[in-house]
């Protein structure tokens, strides 16, 4: 996705350890300009996909998640990080370990938003281990439900994520791919046209 690429050269800048910051646009301040042609592009690539719902976590995946959920014209669920104190009824948990934070958090969804049957798209702005997108995966089963695919605004392909959810056999739609974040420098994975 160029808007999406030219935004990462301009604006990401490159932390020690493989991180690309990117709070100009999507982890802090947030564009809606952008946001809606995310939305726009998840929906096109799984418009074939008879989506019931959109998964996400809070809070980075709301933004991009709610706007494909407005262009899929579905409900968005995101996944809580904090036991909610109105949260009273049954609740699907799952643990998902951050290797950046160095610590495992739970992660929660209301039973009553996640039926059997219906299909669900998992977006997430940062796809690197994996483990987020997995808690999620594993909420949607749990349910009944089936995994649709799984959307990823920034995907770090030098990382296992990517190559453990293909091995798991989902469908996986990242809007970029960035390849090495070796010496300061972002180098996008060559997509072949
Ligand atoms: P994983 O889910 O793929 O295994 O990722 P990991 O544990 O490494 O990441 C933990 C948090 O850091 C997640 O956000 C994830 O989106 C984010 N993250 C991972 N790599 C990068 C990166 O290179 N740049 C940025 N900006 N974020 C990264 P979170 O803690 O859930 O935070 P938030 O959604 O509240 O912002
Ligand atoms: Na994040
Ligand atoms: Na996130």
């Amino acid at each position: 996705m160029k808007l999406l690429k030219d935004k990462v050269k301009s604006e990401g800048l490159v932390l020690a350890k493989g991180v690309l910051k990117v709070d100009s646009f999507l982890n802090h301040q947030m564009d809606p300009f952008l946001m809606r042609e995310i939305g726009r592009e998840f929906k096109s690539r799984f418009a074939d996909e008879r989506i019931t719902k959109v998964l996400t976590i809070e809070s980075s995946g709301i933004a991009p998640g709610i706007m494909t959920a407005l262009e899929l014209e579905v409900p968005l669920i995101f996944a809580r990080k904090q036991k909610s104190l109105t949260l009273t009824e049954d609740i699907f948990v799952e643990k998902v370990y951050s290797f950046t934070k160095r610590e495992t958090n739970e992660i929660t969804v209301s039973k009553k938003f996640i039926a059997p049957g219906e299909r669900v798209l998992i977006i997430d702005d940062f796809l690197a281990n994996g483990e987020a997108a997995f808690g999620l995966a594993r909420i949607v089963e749990q349910a009944g439900a089936s995994v649709a695919g799984i959307g990823i605004v920034i995907e770090k392909s030098f990382q296992p994520g990517r190559g453990l959810l293909l091995e798991a056999g989902y469908r996986l739609e990242s809007l970029v791919r960035i390849a090495s974040l070796d010496d300061g420098q972002v180098a996008f994975v060559e997509e072949t046209p």
